[in-house]
């Protein structure tokens, strides 16, 4: 059985991607400083898996420590997801986006250079893509990035890309992630925020509830059908399977690098995201229209057929059950 350390893996994708792991017969070991995330998670993945799963409370930056897991555990691949995500954040502290990410990559590949542990999925974004180009975007755009976050995921990227022109005995899977949303269909795990969400259907979840007023709707006058901006969602356990889909992929050569977009190739505004939350789940969401939220782009959408050749990966889950599994989080976590 491999054995997979998911850094971030108390995260939001990290959690819901040690039970695919799990389903597919693979042995995750879950790293994570608990930054964004609470402990509680492990717990949940417990259950819902029906056994006691290996984690480790360490910070990517603390060399020594994650040395000592390599030498105790022996991985075969590391799933990388362990970062900081807030665009806004990012703008504001910059150095801590560049520290936390770049430079705890840095010393993760270090530790996996010197175990010769080569094989690595990183978990990259759309946002690599920046405002240049038109949709649907194709791996081989070029990219161009618009805030310090996305910065970071670039220079990962080609960190990566880099390490691979020196030594071709690495495996290497850049996953460019468009909008991940929707929670296990338990109910026990999803996205938990630590403040306010800044991301649309977390918010729309709190204002269905009650515990937010209302939703606004960052600009009605992109130029799209109804005048609000699209983006390309993917529910997270489709999103899940994808990782271990490239896992699957990469071990079987001896050399690899691809990077690969994740998405579901469909495009929804935010009114039909707000129309869909409603429908599906028989309730209604309060909104109001305010002005475009700064750095915003009005279409993001994903060519996947990469993801359909190489991965043999193509997303199973509907708009009706991310936003049913939404909800059935957003209720079970408030009891
Ligand atoms: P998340 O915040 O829920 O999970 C990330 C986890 O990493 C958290 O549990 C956090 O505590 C941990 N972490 C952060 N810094 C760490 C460090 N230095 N050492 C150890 N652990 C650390 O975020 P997520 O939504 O699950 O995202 C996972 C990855 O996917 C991130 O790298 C993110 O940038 C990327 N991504 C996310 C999205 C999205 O919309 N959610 C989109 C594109 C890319
Ligand atoms: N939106 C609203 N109201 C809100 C929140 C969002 O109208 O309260 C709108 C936004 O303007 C945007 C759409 O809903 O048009 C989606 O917004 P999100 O914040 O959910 O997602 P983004 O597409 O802005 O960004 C996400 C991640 C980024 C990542 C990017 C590309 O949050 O980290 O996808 O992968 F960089």
């Amino acid at each position: 059985m491999k054995k997979v350390l998911v850094t971030g893996g108390i995260g939001y994708i990290g959690s819901h991607t040690v039970i695919e792991l799990i389903n597919a017969g693979f042995h995750p070991v879950i790293m994570d400083n608990l930054y964004n995330s609470k402990i509680d998670v492990l717990f949940r993945l417990e259950k819902i898996c029906g056994k006691k799963l290996t984690f480790y409370e360490i910070d990517l930056r603390e060399k020594e420590k994650t040395n000592e897991m390599f030498l105790k555990e022996h991985f075969d691949a590391v799933i990388h997801f362990a970062g900081l995500k807030a665009v806004g954040e990012s703008v504001e502290k910059p150095l801590l986006y560049f520290d936390n990410n770049v430079h705890g990559t840095i010393k993760l590949l270090e530790v996996m250079e010197e175990n010769q542990c080569k094989s690595i999925i990183f978990s990259s974004s759309a946002t690599v893509y920046g405002d240049l180009n038109p949709v649907p975007f194709q791996e081989d755009m070029p990219t161009g990035v618009t805030n310090p976050y996305g910065r970071t995921k670039l220079m990962i990227e080609e960190m990566l890309e880099d390490m691979y022109a020196a030594d071709e005995n690495w495996r290497i899977v850049l996953l460019r992630y468009f909008n991940p949303v929707g929670a296990h269909e338990s109910g026990f795990i999803g996205e938990d925020p630590r403040d306010i969400p800044q991301n649309l259907m977390p918010y729309i979840a709190k204002v269905a509830s009650g515990e937010l007023k209302e939703l606004s709707i960052f600009g009605d006058d992109y130029n799209t059908p109804d005048g609000t901006a699209i983006r390309d969602y993917i529910h997270v356990v489709d999103l899940a399977k994808a990782h271990v889909k490239a896992l699957g992929v990469a071990l079987k050569e001896e050399s690899f690098f691809e990077k690969i977009n994740v998405g579901s190739s469909n495009g929804y505004s935010v009114m039909d995201m707000v129309k869909a939350f409603e429908k599906a789940n028989d309730l209604t969401v309060d909104y109001q229209i305010t002005p475009r939220r700064a750095g915003d782009i009005p279409e993001m959408r994903a060519d996947i057929e990469k993801a359909k050749v190489i991965l043999k990966w193509q997303p199973e889950k509907s708009l009706e059950d991310m936003c049913k599994d939404i909800w059935r989080w957003e209720s079970r976590s408030r009891t």
